[in-house]
């Protein structure tokens, strides 16, 4: 634990920042089983904020942990080590005003709820807006694009989300998308629709 630290508020207001970027900075935070479309809709976003010349960034479960959580596993300790630090992560990026786009399983309330606290204990608060990819577990299973669920279900991957590990389910999301009833160009319309009503894009 540091001690002996001193937070430096620099020069620029958030307002300010947002005004002379022409953007707003939002989190945008998927969740939700593995191969629930996390990822898709993600890269898909991703790609028509780009378009519309608007700045956003995805960080995504299986890349960070080539990198930044290289150092976390699949326990319940880690998993709640992997979403505090990109709670963190994703408001630096937001603060920036970029809309950061977060794709983790993030399977635990507690941790998802740190995490919107983060941003809206900031000063200003920071838009957290909580995604549930929702598709039942027969059917992730039945997609099982990379195999895990079939290596789980065989006991050769522990821990496994869904499986042997649990997944809490959202409550309250700011928006809920049945990936087993809506396709990929379907949800991202739900968004970016959802972030013009809000005011946080054109
Ligand atoms: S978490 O729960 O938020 O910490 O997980 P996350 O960082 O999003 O990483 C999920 C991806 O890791 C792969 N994987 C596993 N997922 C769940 N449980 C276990 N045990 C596991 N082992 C490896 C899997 O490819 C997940 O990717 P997605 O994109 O969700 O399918």
């Amino acid at each position: 634990m540091a001690t002996n630290i001193t937070f430096h508020p620099g020069a620029v207001m958030q307002d300010e920042r947002a005004e002379h970027l022409g953007q707003k900075g939002a989190t945008i935070w998927l969740t939700g089983l593995s191969a629930s479309g996390k990822s898709t809709i993600a890269t898909a976003l991703e790609q028509h904020l780009l378009h519309k010349k608007l700045h956003s960034y995805r960080l995504d479960g299986d890349n960070i942990r080539f990198g930044l959580n290289k150092d976390l596993g699949f326990d319940q300790a880690s998993r709640v080590e992997n979403i505090r630090r990109i709670g963190e992560v994703s408001l630096l990026f937001s603060l920036s005003c970029s809309i950061t786009l977060t794709a983790f399983i993030s399977p635990y309330i507690s941790d998802r709820d740190l995490a919107r606290s983060l941003h809206e204990k900031h000063s200003p608060p920071i838009p957290f807006i909580e995604v549930f990819v929702d598709a039942p577990l027969d059917v992730v299973e039945q997609r099982d694009p990379k195999g895990l669920y079939k290596k789980a279900r065989a006991g050769e991957i522990k821990d496994f989300t869904g499986v042997s590990a649990p997944y809490e389910a959202p409550a309250k999301p700011e928006i809920h998308i049945r990936t087993d009833e809506v396709d990929v160009k379907g949800a991202v319309a739900i968004i970016v629709e959802y972030l013009e009503k809000q005011g946080l894009i054109p």
